[in-house]
């Protein structure tokens, strides 16, 4: 898809508000089927994006760790089972209520994160980026709950810039992710506004940047699979 085409998409998509009113209330109804989804979305291959976040993260066992935007609580997981001490946050109540992650999760929004300061260790964050309303008041949340030194990691969708790569990618996401969701979650809304949604996702050199004006170091990014996902660390200062 072509720069203006990405921007026409956006304009499209809820802002302010609304965007925080309508991704709350679709997380809520997709989230019993929410895992499953994420499975098939994703060929299954998510669990090693996930895996990959965290090595980025490159914090040692016993390490305090927050999982921004948890949903359910795979992330969460996935640094329990490595030995980190793990905590969970996300404002839908239904994903919270669809987890069976033994790691605790607490409902809380992302801008106003109900933690002090200083407190973390690292800060981890799968598929959220794009849901957030205002991404530099997050960016200066997960500044405020890290400790100097400690570690971000986030990985979110986004679009190949390969033409050809950017063509697969639209086959998968917007052809048939909307028609899988329609006939495994009945809810073809929700599946054809998650491609899209990707039209919120700023150029990871924004992000870097913004990263960087939030009190961040050494922001590095990466994509995984063509450039279908997107792979973003930073160091607190
Ligand atoms: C695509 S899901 C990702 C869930 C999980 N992190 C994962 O990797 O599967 C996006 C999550 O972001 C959450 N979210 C979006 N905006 C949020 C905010 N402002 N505060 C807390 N959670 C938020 C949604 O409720 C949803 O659970």
């Amino acid at each position: 898809m072509t720069a203006p085409a990405e921007h026409r998409l956006r304009a499209e998509l809820p802002e302010g508000d609304e965007k925080r009113r309508s991704v709350e209330t679709m997380f809520d109804r997709v989230a019993p089927n929410y895992d499953h989804m994420n499975r098939v979305i994703s060929l299954g291959l998510d669990r090693g994006w996930r895996r990959h976040t965290l090595d980025e993260l490159g914090l040692p066992g016993g390490s305090l760790v927050l999982d921004l935007a948890c949903g359910t609580g795979d992330l969460a997981q996935e640094l329990t089972d490595r030995g980190a001490r793990a905590i969970g946050v996300d404002f839908s109540a239904g994903m919270l209520a669809a987890s069976n992650v033994s790691t605790p999760l607490v409902r809380g929004d992302a801008a106003r994160l109900p933690l002090r300061d200083a407190g973390f260790d690292g800060v981890v964050s799968g598929f959220a980026l794009r849901n957030f309303v205002e991404l530099t008041g997050v960016f200066s949340e997960v500044a405020r709950v890290l400790r100097s030194g400690g570690r971000f990691a986030a990985l979110d969708a986004t679009v190949p810039t390969n033409p050809l790569l950017r063509i697969g990618n639209a086959i998968w996401f917007r052809g048939a992710v909307p028609l899988l969701g329609r006939l495994l979650a009945h809810d073809a809304a929700a599946y054809s506004y998650l491609p899209r949604s990707t039209a919120y996702l700023p150029p990871p050199q924004v992000l870097a940047d913004a990263l960087g004006e939030a009190g961040f170091v050494d922001a590095r990014h990466h994509t995984l699979l063509g450039g279908s996902v997107l792979v973003l660390s930073a160091t607190r200062a």
